[in-house]
């Protein structure tokens, strides 16, 4: 191929990959399966890396950039980002439209309402169509370069559909998904991370990360809902801008909505109110905005707040309610933490009961008192929170909290290390820990065993039937005693066999993860077993050979380390061995109840985007088997175009003959 060409065909995969990107993510109407997918992006890669001169930054292989800044660059943004007067009910919310009204000198104004996303508000500057940079709003006049972090967000597009103009900056709200907010959480705990109070929060956290490998990891996702500077197009209303957005493959919310009555936009306000935490964003209002884009520079700003818009706030998802106890938790490190018991109490839809009260420093420097009046928080609709007590609730009945000397669970003194704020049962024989361990042992990213929550590990710990996480592979001994006990039934018991001999196969990373080492997440995990390759090898390792990988500090060094110091752990671990549970990454890849299985595949021919070596691995990825010639064991000749010899040896020994096409449907 000539190198011309080849540059045209780069640039059409490009193209393809762009377009099943929007179909994804944007449009949630797949054309093409994940494997299509995959194929032609390797073929990208290959491509690319075979000819680096063609690589361009715009590329869907340059979403991640390799390079880590010190700092970030700061920006001076087109046009002043401007931020939103508010109000709270819907006279202030008629008043803001009469005074507007009153203003613009017209008898009514059409008014586009939409979401207010509660993440980052970000900049994105398209010239000719190519994202070329990207900024924090930062102070509204100077924000911060995060040009390759937005690069990392799968919906923002890097090239723009359709009619592009010649300079274009567009702004929307960078947010974390509700969904994962949690899980991303559970994952910080376990790596012993500080956790983030809501998805605003982590949104912009991970928006200003210096290493934007780290931001690639984190699911964020934006809505777009204006245009800042621009040249060369002929907008005349916010809502021409939505849909123009939408035109050019911007995720724009479909909850916006043009009315031509206030009356209109308190009924949105309200069923907005209702629903929206059916949604998987936060959001804190309703922003509304005269559609007219020229009355809207007519009705100018005041400070840094337009005239034409205000931002309809939701009621605040706090109540009030009586702290009537606090409670311990244990942790499965022996961290404890005081929990507020609270009368119930209706907070944004969601009955109350507990709300966290972060460690006993926090329960002095806010000073509450056991049966105060406290205001809870449902912090970005996810745990809740006690805020502070109520002054004017206090009747003389409330009184001080003392921390207890004794772990709740077991007994044994609890400890509090100098400078930590953390409390402490250092017992090695504490059930409350074991319980929470072996929690952490059975969940979706360890082990993945279904069916055991807390409450059933309670049980057959507290009836004797399990000791430490490796009897969980011997419970078939204990069959007769399991289903007696009150609410297991042999159904159910069954059914953990199942999965409790499917975990059996989860990579090593997990298992280490499922170990509960502190400071040891699934990354971390992850890189220890490519590194490693086995728990001999990890615990062979010195603490010099663990701080030489990337990403591993002292502290976690130490406490691998001080891990496999402890020989309860050590016998665990054995233990565990002799179960059949994998500690090595040698059989990590193997898949075993995959699609092509035990199935042996040959190619011949060519095939338009599709490169051989890709094919090969596809198939070995799901389990096949793929071999240089066809013999008369073959299941499949794949076969493309300008086939060669194997074709006629396959046609004369009835191996079947199957088109590009027809392998991608047996991969589904
Ligand atoms: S318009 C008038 N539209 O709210 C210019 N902002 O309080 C203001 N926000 O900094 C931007 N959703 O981060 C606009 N649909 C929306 C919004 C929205 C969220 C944020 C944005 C802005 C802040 C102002």
């Amino acid at each position: 191929m000539k190198l011309n060409d080849i540059e045209q065909k780069i640039k059409s995969i490009r193209d393809q990959i762009n377009r099943h990107n929007h179909l994804y993510y944007i449009s949630n109407s797949p054309e093409i399966s994940d494997i299509e997918y995959d194929i032609l992006f390797r073929s990208l890669l290959s491509l690319e890396e075979k000819f680096p001169e063609f690589i361009t930054s715009d590329s869907p292989s340059q979403r991640i950039s390799s390079a880590v800044s010190s700092e970030f660059k700061q920006f001076e943004h087109m046009s002043p980002m401007y931020s939103l007067a508010n109000c709270f009910s819907e006279k202030e919310f008629l008043d803001w439209y009469k005074r507007t009204l009153d203003l613009s000198g017209y008898g009514q104004l059409d008014l586009v309402s939409e979401v207010k996303f509660d993440g980052l508000a970000v900049s994105m500057i398209y010239e000719k169509g190519i994202f070329v940079r990207g900024s924090t709003r930062g102070n509204g006049i100077i924000g911060e370069d995060v040009t390759n972090n937005l690069r990392t967000i799968k919906t923002i597009p890097m090239v723009l559909m359709g009619n592009v103009p010649e300079t274009l900056e567009v702004r929307g709200e960078v947010i974390f998904p509700k969904s994962k907010f949690d899980q991303f959480n559970e994952s910080r705990k376990t790596e012993g991370l500080s956790l983030y109070s809501n998805p605003r929060n982590l949104a912009a956290g991970s928006l200003r990360q210096l290493d934007s490998k780290v931001t690639a990891e984190r699911s964020l996702d934006i809505f777009v809902y204006g245009v800042g500077y621009s040249i060369g197009n002929d907008l005349k209303t916010q809502w021409n801008v939505l849909n123009y957005l939408k035109s050019l493959g911007f995720k724009v919310s479909n909850l916006s909505s043009l009315f031509v009555k206030p009356q209109e936009v308190i009924d949105f306000y309200n069923t907005l109110v209702d629903s929206i935490s059916n949604e998987d964003f936060s959001a804190d209002g309703v922003v509304v905005k005269v559609n007219n884009l020229e009355v809207q520079q007519q009705l100018g700003v005041v400070g840094k707040d337009p005239r034409w818009a205000i931002a309809y706030k939701f009621p605040s998802i706090k109540s009030v309610t009586k702290l009537k106890n606090i409670e311990l938790s244990v942790g499965r490190t022996g961290r404890i933490s005081p929990v507020a018991i609270l009368e119930p109490v209706n907070i944004g839809g969601a009955i109350v009961r507990q709300a966290s009260l972060h460690n006993f420093d926090y329960i002095v420097n806010n000073d509450l008192k056991i049966n105060d009046l406290v205001v809870v928080e449902r912090a970005g609709d996810v745990i809740p929170k006690v805020v502070s007590f109520v002054p004017e609730g206090r009747k003389g009945v409330e009184f001080e909290w003392i921390f207890p000397e004794e772990c709740p669970s077991c007994g044994s003194k609890i400890i509090r290390l100098e400078g930590e704020s953390a409390h402490l049962c250092i017992s090695s024989s504490c059930p409350a820990q074991l319980k929470r361990l072996i929690e952490h042992f059975v969940s979706k990213p360890a082990m993945n065993i279904e069916g055991i929550g807390i409450k059933q590990i309670s049980i057959l710990i507290d009836n004797h039937i399990i000791y430490n996480q490796a009897d969980l592979f011997d419970l078939d001994s204990k069959k007769d005693e399991i289903i007696n006990l009150n609410g297991f039934g042999e159904k159910r018991f069954n059914n953990w066999q199942k999965s409790i001999e499917e975990s059996k196969k989860v990579a090593f990373s997990r298992v280490l993860v499922a170990l509960g080492i502190p400071h040891v997440g699934l990354e971390t995990a992850e890189i220890i077993s490519r590194n490693f390759k086995s728990i001999n090898n990890l615990i062979a390792a010195s603490e010099l050979d663990l701080v030489s990988l990337p990403s591993i500090g002292p502290k976690v060094a130490y406490s691998i380390q001080n891990y496999f110091s402890n020989e309860d752990n050590k016998y665990l671990v054995n233990q565990l061995i002799s179960t059949g549970v994998r500690f090595d990454n040698s059989t990590d890849n193997m898949v075993v109840d995959s699609k092509l299985h035990g199935l042996k595949f040959a190619i011949t021919g060519s095939f338009d985007n599709y490169n051989r070596a890709d094919l090969v691995s596809i198939i070995k990825d799901l389990g096949g088997i793929v071999s240089s010639s066809v013999s008369k064991t073959t299941n499949y000749l794949i076969t493309g175009d300008n086939p060669g010899s194997k074709l006629d040896f396959a046609k004369s020994n009835e191996v079947k003959i199957i088109s590009i096409k027809e392998f991608i449907e047996l991969t589904l």
